[in-house]
């Protein structure tokens, strides 16, 4: 039999590291795939193309699945960001971001048992890119907020939240003031909850959110909100359980998937062999799960609990001194002992 087909954006900054561990461990855990290498990111710009080449994106469409590594965005001038023209290109309407507090880490969140996901719409909003400048002293962004947009997005989280055995689902807004935009949103969220009775929907104002997620993380079950929002929640959420070296990603479409880390290109660390790869291998291990392949993920999953619970081998971001290289041949390790049980 063939070995299916996954595109791989090993991406920019500390993507590359990253990947490359990612990679071996799905491999050494047994997971058969060939891999197509894409381009994106500085190593495009660098050959003149755009940081997301229409190729890259075709191929994605192609293929259906992807695992991608960071790719930086020049701020305030340049291209359009590499991540935001995929997931529009694509239509990658789900962005899915679990945060979940892992055994053994230290932070003043670690006492709490968070296990919440977030489900942010991907493609409108202030990222419809709208921007204009009709004065020299006033610069306008259009916040585009469509109908089924809205409905598309609330029913896969009501189905998502239904699947995973989940109670609650959480709209975050901020329909007080944005009442047209946000007031859709919450109406086609209301709407939405009708089909789904055994599932607890309420909302919740975004500031008082923020508030809530700091003060009592652990009442949040499944949150559903708007592309800016879940953009900065989810980075708050994915601090709540360790930073960003934990927090992974899944941009959903109805044809197409990519897995990627929450986190950026950390220019600050890239090429010192220290970066953290978890956030990207949470992500590989949803994409196995997308794939069917719950047992390996679970024993990839477990395998990282053991290494965080241990201690001895944690990477620079979570208070150890491990570099990527060798919390990845610990992983491994760890998955290996599994099967050996
Ligand atoms: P960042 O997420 O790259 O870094 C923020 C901080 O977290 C840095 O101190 C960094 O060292 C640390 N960090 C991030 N990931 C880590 C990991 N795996 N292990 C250990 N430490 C880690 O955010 P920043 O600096 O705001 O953005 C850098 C670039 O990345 C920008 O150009 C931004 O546009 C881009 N970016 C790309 C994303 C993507 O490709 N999906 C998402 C977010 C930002």
């Amino acid at each position: 039999m063939s070995k299916r087909k996954i595109a791989v954006i090993p991406g920019d900054g500390i993507g590359p590291e990253i990947t490359d561990a990612v990679l071996s461990i799905l491999e050494s855990a047994g997971f058969e795939a060939e891999w197509e290498f894409l381009e994106a990111g500085q190593p495009a710009m660098d050959k003149g193309k755009p940081p997301m080449p229409e190729e890259t994106i075709e191929r994605i469409r192609e293929i259906g699945i992807a695992l991608k590594g960071p790719t930086a965005t020049p701020i305030g001038k340049g291209h359009k960001s590499a991540n935001v023209a995929l997931r529009q290109a694509l239509d990658l309407f789900a962005n899915v971001r679990p945060a979940k507090t892992l055994p053994g880490l230290k932070g003043p969140f670690a006492d709490k048992r968070i296990d919440m996901i977030i489900v942010r719409e991907n493609t409108e909003d202030l990222y419809a890119g709208i921007e204009y400048q009709a004065h020299p002293d006033v610069a306008q962004a259009i916040k585009v907020i469509t109908r089924p947009g809205c409905a598309r997005l609330c029913k896969y989280a009501f189905e998502m939240t239904k699947s995973q055995g989940r109670k609650r689902l959480t709209a975050v807004h901020k329909a007080n003031i944005m009442k047209l935009t946000d007031g859709m949103f919450l109406e086609e969220f209301y709407k939405a909850a009708k089909d789904y009775p055994e599932i607890h929907a309420d909302d919740i104002i975004v500031d008082n959110c923020c508030m809530q997620l700091v003060t009592r993380p652990e009442t949040f079950d499944v949150l559903v909100t708007e592309n800016l929002y879940g953009d900065i929640v989810s980075d708050l959420a994915a601090g709540l359980v360790g930073g960003l070296g934990l927090a992974p990603g899944a941009n959903i479409g109805i044809n197409c998937a990519v897995f990627e880390a929450v986190h950026g290109s950390a220019p600050d660390i890239a090429g010192k062999g220290v970066a953290n790869p978890t956030a990207l291998l949470f992500s590989a291990l949803m994409m196995l799960r997308h794939l069917g392949e719950n047992e390996m993920a679970d024993r990839i999953g477990k395998a990282v609990l053991r290494v965080c619970s241990d201690g001895q081998c944690l990477t620079v971001d979570l208070g150890g001194k491990a570099s990527t290289d060798e919390y990845k041949v610990e992983v491994i390790r760890r998955a290996q002992d599994a099967l050996s049980v």
